[in-house]
């Protein structure tokens, strides 16, 4: 297998309204993330992914841009932004950009003359159809509630907007957007920065006759459906031609709606396209098909199916990216792990053990690295995420799919926002992320749960992500290692073990309260502790007890 460094790199996201107020404005900043780089060094990540910092109304937190050349007003100006990444540099950790290019805000420069006129120069830079039959044009619906179609009554036409109807979505088949999209890009690469996440690339191309797809609870279909279309591929490889063979970078598509067949061909090694893609199979397992508002909960024997098809079915072939969070998903400890005070560290801790030991790049999202949990909110006004605020209001109100009090519970189990409140620095005042009012709640657990006294503590869930961050850049079995299942069958324990030529390891996780036992293969039986989540370490033999929620490496 090749050896790339960004094989070998851990990614550490930030999502910068949430991370770092440095002028008391209640609302995270670059200079905030600047201050804050010593942090990231002492972690031990070097890649540093920054959800968008463009200009923006903010409709979707940034992820709505009205001008991909420049920093958003509350973030700090372009001077702040060529500081920051000179930190970065400085710190040996590199930048990778979001690039947000399968919709634009509706206050972008080129939908404001889109919608225009028919005959605008700009029409064609996005998705117009008349009505059919006096309604939208088919039956697919926004990620956030409701239609993906909005009426225009200036040309009397429907545009498509996947996401809020302040995001319309461009129309990647006009070679111009195209153009416009690989000049920006190159734009930033000449500025310095090493890479690009890529939001919803999956979606960029549509079928021309935009067919209509199943139905699911709200009655419109999943705004899925356009993922892997006719032309991603190639539009994909335009890219890499155009911009991403200019320089060294790191890319990864976020590619909802992909399949394994799919994801060879985005992320394979003849690095034709992207590096490795996310793919979100792993985040279903705790879903109803199409639904993610439930009590469901996830199935270990499901995770580890899931999991280990991605391993094996990149092999060789492609890359893996590997996570449990990111700003869309709740709290991996409150979800997979165990968030009361007894079990916080030790679950929080043998998550990170499962997926760090795998193969693939992996990301760890902000405040993860501290064990931060799901927020306990109370009502519906202290939300902000336009996902969570619209689902209420159609599902609730207007459907009547559910009561108010079953939304609340699924709110507070799967709600974006869990894992955008502040970052919790220190036991002060708003967690020390901010001396002004915060734009959102802070978790009310931060004098627990903060970086300053995990920091201090040598056996903290910090500095058990540090120690998996180090073992990774020193072993190559963690990063090229081959993956195989144990124990399939098994509801409570995940084991694999990652094989380099003579070298091999044990990976054991126990997810659960319950005390078990695991048989160690023989060849482990004089192998050695690489980590552990308790600090007693277990003699071992034929067997090991498994205490409630340890997992440990076993090197042979
Ligand atoms: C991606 C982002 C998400 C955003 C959406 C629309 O899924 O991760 O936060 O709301 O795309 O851009
Ligand atoms: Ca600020």
């Amino acid at each position: 297998m090749e050896k790339r460094w960004w094989k070998e790199s851990v990614v550490y996201q930030i999502y910068p309204r949430s991370f770092k107020d440095s002028n008391g404005d209640g609302i995270g900043d670059l200079n905030g993330i600047t201050e804050k780089m010593g942090y990231l060094k002492e972690l031990g990540i070097n890649v540093l992914w920054l959800s968008p910092v463009y200009k923006s109304p903010n409709d979707d937190n940034g992820y709505d841009i009205s001008d991909y050349q420049a920093i958003m007003d509350e973030f700090g100006t372009m001077e702040d932004f060529d500081r920051m990444l000179a930190a970065a540099h400085e710190n040996g950790i590199k930048l990778v950009m979001d690039l947000v290019v399968n919709h634009t805000s509706d206050e972008h420069p080129w939908f404001v003359e889109s919608r225009k006129s028919v005959d605008n120069p700009y029409r064609d830079y996005y998705i117009w159809r008349p009505a059919k039959d006096g309604k939208e044009p088919n039956n697919w619906g926004s990620c956030f509630s409701g239609p993906a179609w909005q009426y225009d009554e200036q040309t009397e036409m429907y545009y498509l907007h996947l996401f809020s109807k302040k995001q319309p979505d461009l129309n990647w088949d006009n070679p111009k957007v195209r153009q416009e999209v690989f000049d920006m890009m190159n734009w930033w690469l000449k500025k310095g920065v090493d890479g690009f996440r890529m939001d919803v690339i999956s979606l960029i191309s549509k079928k021309p006759d935009l067919p209509d797809g199943p139905v699911g609870i709200n009655g419109y279909a999943s705004f899925n459906e356009p993922a892997n279309g006719p032309h991603v591929h190639e539009y994909l490889q335009e890219m890499r031609e155009k911009v991403l063979n200019n320089a060294d970078t790191i890319t990864v598509g976020e590619c909802s709606g992909v399949t394994l067949e799919e994801a060879k061909k985005y992320a394979s090694s003849d690095e034709k396209e992207l590096n490795m893609v996310f793919q979100f199979e792993h985040m279903d397992v705790d879903a109803d098909a199409n639904n993610k508002w439930t009590d469901k909960k996830m199935d270990l024997r499901d995770m580890k199916q899931v999991l280990t098809k991605w391993q094996k079915g990149l092999e060789e072939i492609a890359w893996n990216s590997l996570f449990w969070e990111n700003h869309d998903q709740p709290r991996s400890i409150s979800r997979y792990g165990n968030d009361s005070k007894e079990y916080h560290d030790v679950s929080a801790k043998m998550l990170a053990t499962c997926l760090h030991m795998m193969q693939g790049t992996p990301y760890v999202y902000q405040g993860e690295e501290l064990g931060m949990t799901n927020v306990p909110f109370e009502s519906i006004d202290q939300f902000r995420d336009l996902d969570s605020i619209n689902a209420y209001h159609e599902l609730v109100e207007d459907q009547k799919v559910f009561t108010h009090e079953e939304m609340m519970r699924y709110l507070r189990y799967k709600s974006r926002d869990n894992a955008r409140t502040p970052f919790q620095w220190d036991s002060s005042e708003n967690a020390g992320f901010t001396t002004g009012t915060p734009w959102i709640m802070v978790n009310p657990n931060y004098k627990q749960i903060n970086a300053q006294a995990q920091l201090e503590d040598p056996d903290s869930v910090f500095h058990y992500y540090q120690k998996l961050i180090q073992l990774r850049k020193e072993k190559d079995i963690i990063v090229y290692g081959t993956y195989d299942l144990l124990l399939p069958d098994s509801k409570e324990i995940y084991a694999y073990t990652r094989t380099l030529g003579e070298e091999k390891l044990l990976v054991v996780c126990n997810f659960y309260e319950n005390e078990t036992e695991v048989e160690i293969p023989e060849e482990f039986r004089n192998g050695r502790y690489l980590i552990c989540n308790y600090k007693e370490q277990q003699p071992i033999g034929e067997k090991v007890k498994l205490r409630a929620y340890e997992s440990f490496v076993i090197e042979k």
